[in-house]
């Protein structure tokens, strides 16, 4: 399993942002879909282990993610909003994490900026960035160092069709390749054919869980009409 959650419980302080929450997520590209507010950002980050649980528990690649920062080693986060210093240029972030990760910075930015198409932009400084160069080098930065899991917060957000495109391409080929994915999307729709497995998160609970072809019924019904979405889901 990739990420495992039993009874997973999250507050901030009268918030509750996830409650009881059972889910296994298996190898492959997992969508995470809901409400906002629904507590999927919150969740990724449980998996992460840059939250603690307030009760249950949670496991990514079978280790306590709180307690064993090692199992991070074989991960990569985009997050969104993008999460990226100001003034240092695209390069320099990257050269950081690569750093980090004991990964030759050359190399790898020099593959995931081929891949994100970010040769214009990579030597600016991130404060002049438009918010679709924010979200591309944010994406790239989860690549770097090829981790065997790959978490993405809205990959889509700000994207124009064309990049979105690329995107969309540069998962399947990398899942194809063995990387696992966990998207969170409020597009879902150009993700369903890449998904094995998908997860709904609304007011902090599972609405609804199972395999691509299992839900994809359940799926259409529950966006067809928002109304009766949002009352299904309260
Ligand atoms: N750091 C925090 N402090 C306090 N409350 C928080 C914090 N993070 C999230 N919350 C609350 O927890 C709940 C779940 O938030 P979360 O960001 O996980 O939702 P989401 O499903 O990612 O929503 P969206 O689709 O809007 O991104 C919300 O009520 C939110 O206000
Ligand atoms: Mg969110």
């Amino acid at each position: 399993m990739i990420v495992e959650a039993k009874h997973l419980q999250k507050r901030f302080g009268p918030i509750v942002a996830l409650d009881d929450v059972n889910i296994k997520i298996p190898e492959g590209l997992t969508l995470i879909l809901g409400p906002n507010g629904g507590g999927k950002s919150t969740f990724m980050k449980l998996a992460l282990g840059l939250y603690r649980p307030t009760g249950g528990e949670i496991r990514l690649l079978g280790r306590n993610p709180w307690k064993e920062a090692n199992v991070r080693k074989n991960v990569g986060v985009s997050f969104d909003p993008p999460a990226l210093p100001k003034f240092v240029s695209g390069r320099e972030w990257l050269s950081f994490l690569a750093e980090a990760k004991g990964v030759d910075a050359e190399e790898e930015i020099a593959k995931v900026s081929e891949m994100f198409n970010m040769g214009a932009f990579l030597n600016r400084r991130i404060d002049r960035y438009s918010s679709g160069m924010l979200k591309r080098l944010s994406i790239a930065q989860a690549f770097i160092g090829e981790p065997k899991v790959v978490f993405l917060d809205e990959p889509l957000a700000n994207i124009d069709f064309e990049s979105a495109g690329q995107i969309i391409s540069i998962l399947a080929e990398k899942k194809e390749g063995g990387t696992s994915f966990i998207v969170i999307s409020h597009i879902w729709e150009p993700f369903m054919e890449l998904a094995d497995y998908v997860v709904v998160l609304s007011a902090g609970k599972v609405y609804l869980a199972g395999g691509a072809e299992e839900v994809r019924g359940s799926l259409e019904k529950l966006f067809k009409s928002p109304k009766s979405f949002h009352r299904g889901l309260s």
